[in-house]
């Protein structure tokens, strides 16, 4: 391949990191439509915005009206949605940026991907809500769409979910407010972030 990276002339990851006082981390939140990805990372970066800190949240839904907006909900696209959203994640976290991700990732084989490309950079996040507690919820009115047949591949319904094996931290939503659970996250982050751990 006639590709020559030109990341050894550029500025270097620690200069980024102590210019925004912070360490870089990628924050994945993974979870059944519903289950509060998005409203705890948006919680989250409030808090750490008014901190001063440096964030950016990259959502699945979001990202599929652009940069993903060719995928849809086979395996095969979810595969490819998920190595786009690792990559730009990869991007950010490599200049310092505390960067979430709110997708669905539901299978295994979406967060191996996803811990190949970033490594030690991925904070796995479970945000566990039951099919039941999303459905009732259903703020999108997806899951009455699926309930009708009208979704093809619905995750937890004809679109497996396999929960995470050993996630870094499990958010359970079913009895939390998303205030607790952001505040939750963020406690479990709170040295990762810290550029100079011993102040
Ligand atoms: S992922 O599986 O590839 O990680 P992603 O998080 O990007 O999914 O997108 C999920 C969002 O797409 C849901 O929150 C929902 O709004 C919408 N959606 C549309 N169709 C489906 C489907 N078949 N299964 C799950 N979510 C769907």
């Amino acid at each position: 391949m006639h590709i020559h990276s030109e990341f050894h002339r550029f500025l270097k990851r620690h200069d980024k990191e102590v210019l925004l006082r912070q360490r870089g981390i990628v924050v994945w939140l993974c979870g059944l439509s519903g289950s509060g990805k998005s409203s705890i990372a948006n919680a989250a970066e409030r808090v750490l915005y008014n901190q001063g800190h440096a964030t950016v949240i990259l959502d699945g839904d979001n990202l599929r009206t652009g940069l993903n907006a060719n995928l849809g909900f086979s395996d095969e696209d979810r595969l490819e949605n998920i190595r786009r959203m690792a990559e730009v994640a990869k991007v950010f976290v490599s200049q310092g940026i505390i960067t979430f991700v709110s997708a669905i990732t539901p299978r295994g084989e979406l967060r191996d991907l996803a811990r190949g490309l970033l490594g030690e950079d991925l904070f796995e996040v479970y945000v566990e809500a039951t099919y039941a507690t999303c459905e009732k919820r259903d703020v999108k009115g997806l899951y009455a769409k699926a309930a009708r047949g009208e979704i093809a591949h619905f995750t937890g319904k004809d679109g497996s979910f396999e929960p995470p094996q050993n996630p870094a931290l499990v958010l359970n939503t079913e009895n939390t407010s998303v205030e607790d659970a952001a505040f939750e996250l963020l406690e479990a982050i709170r040295d990762r972030i810290n550029l100079n751990p011993s102040l």
